[in-house]
């Protein structure tokens, strides 16, 4: 990286990069046993939302080819994909398909992942075409990976073709929860990071921050790299709430226009109190709205503070995990000022 940053806290940068498959794979034990039963049998079908460590565990277990289907639609693409990783001195280009099946050996593990990026047609017809090697007494292996095993069948359309293609053999990965979330992270922060870089509350805050958010663990481990490369390029040797803020960041300091004055007061409160802090009480936030409502002159009673407070909440502005109340999509120290600013203008 330009600018002379040293690696003070990212200790191992490739071991947060998306394709590193981790030594130890935590919270799922089962799933990967049903795997690699699956496997014995030469197939097997994975299926679970983004995030949920697919990708990783098939690599886990490994092939001799990897092909993304979803940036090779089309079963000649996949074909000449594989046959490239299989046979890279065979030029494949302008063979029709039968050829290239021909040129995958018997015994031969394939991995197709995102086969719901196919075009249905060709998946249809790559299904059917794979099963019938069988029938020709060849053994093509394969862990296929899908979004939702549900969705892939009815692009199938054919009962025949599912049920040699994938059948029973379909292993479901589950969402983590936030214990099992904080376990992962926790884990990939010690492979990764230096010890002294981060703390619990800065793994809580990227668990629940990856726990909402659609990327799921995907999201976690981006995190992770980015707020440690932002601590770094700032040329400190931890990383702060702000830091998984900024990386976590949201467009939506716009919406402060439509807030009222007391609803800015309440929430500059939360950021005041969160300067520091990953999380906070609600008496640290009633103490600092104290505060500031001596410094703006601004009166808040109970039932209104109640009231804006639970808007926030709703809003996505503040955010409640277990660990207390944040903020999680701004950087707070930027926020601050905003708020600042605006309170002013009034
Ligand atoms: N059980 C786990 N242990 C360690 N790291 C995990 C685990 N599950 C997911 N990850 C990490 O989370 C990220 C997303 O996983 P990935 O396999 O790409 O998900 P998917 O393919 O389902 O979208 C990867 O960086 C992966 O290494
Ligand atoms: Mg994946």
């Amino acid at each position: 990286m330009p600018g002379g940053i040293s690696n003070v806290i990212l200790k191992d940068a490739k071991k947060l990069d998306l394709s590193y498959v981790p030594k130890n794979i935590l919270c799922r034990g089962e799933e990967l046993k049903r795997l690699k039963i699956f496997v014995s049998t030469g197939k097997v079908l994975i299926s679970g939302g983004i995030g949920t460590g697919k990708t990783m565990l098939a690599r886990h277990i490994g092939g001799d080819a990897y092909v993304n289907c979803y940036m090779n639609k089309t079963e000649h693409r996949v074909l000449e994909e594989i046959i490239k990783q299989l046979k890279p001195r065979f030029n494949p280009a302008g063979l029709p398909n039968q050829k290239l099946w021909n040129e995958i050996e018997s015994g031969k593990r394939i991995i197709l992942d995102e086969m719901d990026g196919m075009n249905v047609d060709e998946l249809r017809h790559f299904a059917y075409s794979i099963s019938r090697q069988y029938e020709v007494g060849k053994k093509i292996e394969y862990i296929a990976i899908t979004r939702n095993h549900f969705i892939l069948e009815q692009m199938m359309n054919d009962e025949a073709i599912w049920s040699t293609f994938a059948g029973k053999a379909v292993v479901e990965l589950k969402p983590y929860t936030r214990e099992q979330m904080r376990e992962i992270l926790a884990f990939r922060a010690q492979e990764s990071l230096d010890a002294k870089a981060y703390d619990d509350d800065i793994i809580a805050l990227i668990t629940d921050s990856a726990l909402i958010s659609p990327g799921h663990m995907r999201t976690g481990i981006d995190l992770m790299r980015n707020a440690a490369l932002m601590a770094e390029s700032r040329g400190d040797t931890a990383i702060t709430p702000d830091d998984v803020r900024e990386a976590n960041r949201e467009e939506w300091v716009g919406d402060l226009e439509n807030m009222e004055k007391e609803e800015m007061l309440v929430f500059l409160a939360v950021a005041a109190a969160c300067r520091t802090n990953a999380y906070v009480s609600m008496n640290e936030i009633v103490d600092m709205l104290r505060v500031k409502e001596e410094e703006y002159h601004i009166k808040v009673d109970e039932t209104r503070f109640k009231k804006t407070f639970q808007a926030l909440l709703q809003e996505d502005f503040v955010y409640q995990g277990a660990d207390g109340f944040t903020i999680l999509h701004y950087p707070v120290a930027a926020l601050i000022e905003e708020i600042e600013k605006r309170m002013s203008c009034h």
